[in-house]
């Protein structure tokens, strides 16, 4: 008799269990096609243990540098934008080891495989703040000669301390006007991080190819969020005209890592990186 009633118990239990889970993954069909009611099951599913441990991954060097980041990415004019690199370029390297910035090596490695590694080969590096771009080039182990171009004194003024470049500018770029410097001068030209809301222009593509001889590499990226949209748009407005007008043509595009380290917990920034060539 007790061992009827034991056996009892448990088709009950086996049954109440398998009911509950095909309730639950009902729901979790219905509910998981929409993104938002998705994250939040997510989150709750979590225990409060465990999300305390993924917020404490956050270093206080890691809060700083992403607001540092964060600062810089929401500039709005020229005075604002020389305020803030002006400050930032105290720990900007730090941050970038921080936040594990690779697009410079992402740009890098691309010029590298198009642009010939020959002593006489000259680059300019647009908006080269404090030589990141230089200081991959040169462990790429790049033999030509670079020169640093950047609208921020201080920011420039880390990059001279580095001895990598060969010439310092310390001017802006904007789309209404010439780079003041010898057009057709370069074998590539590299932009890292500078083509974005409220620094370089989207349409300083024009400008920044025109610094190209003939058969020179533009190597630029942006970032691949929300915030720049708007800007991706005007800046493919642009290339497009360029590419209609036969000034360049599309080597590559390809979406690579922004920074390695996450942002918050499982988001990384992404940017989309350019390889365009001067008809
Ligand atoms: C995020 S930092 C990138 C620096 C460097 N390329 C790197 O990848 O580490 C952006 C730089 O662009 C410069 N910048 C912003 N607007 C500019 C403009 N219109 N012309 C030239 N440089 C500009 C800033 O002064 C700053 O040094």
């Amino acid at each position: 008799m007790k061992s009827y009633i034991e056996r009892g118990v448990r088709v009950f239990h086996f049954q109440r269990n398998h009911l509950c889970r095909l309730i639950v993954s009902i729901l979790q069909i219905n509910w998981l096609h929409c993104p938002k009611i998705k994250a939040t099951f997510i989150i709750t599913a979590l225990s409060a243990n465990f999300r305390t441990k993924l917020m404490k991954r956050m270093s206080e060097a890691e809060k700083k540098a992403w607001a540092n980041v964060a600062k810089a990415a929401n500039v709005k004019s020229n005075k604002h934008i020389d305020d803030v690199y002006t400050e930032w370029s105290k720990v900007y390297d730090d941050d970038v080891i921080t936040t594990g910035y690779c697009t410079p090596d992402n740009l890098v490695g691309k010029m590298m495989k198009y642009v010939n590694n020959s002593p006489t080969s000259q680059i300019l590096d647009i908006g080269a703040g404090t030589g990141k771009c230089g200081e991959v080039l040169k462990k790429q182990g790049f033999k030509g000669i670079i020169d640093a171009l950047d609208i921020n004194r201080a920011m420039l003024d880390v990059a001279r301390s580095k001895f990598i470049y060969r010439r310092h500018y310390n001017i802006g770029v904007f789309p209404d006007k010439p780079i003041p410097l010898e057009y057709g001068l370069y074998d590539a030209v590299i932009c890292a991080g500078t083509m974005m809301s409220g620094h370089m222009e989207p349409e300083c593509v024009t400008p920044l190819v025109r610094a190209l001889k003939l058969g020179g590499y533009a190597l630029w990226n942006i970032r691949h969020t929300d915030h720049e949209k708007e800007y991706k748009y005007r800046m493919e407005k642009t290339l497009d005209e360029l590419v209609k007008e036969a000034e360049i043509e599309k080597i590559e595009e390809k979406l690579m890592q922004h920074c390695a380290v996450e942002f918050s917990v499982g988001n990384k920034l992404m940017a989309i990186i350019y390889v365009y060539r001067k008809l």
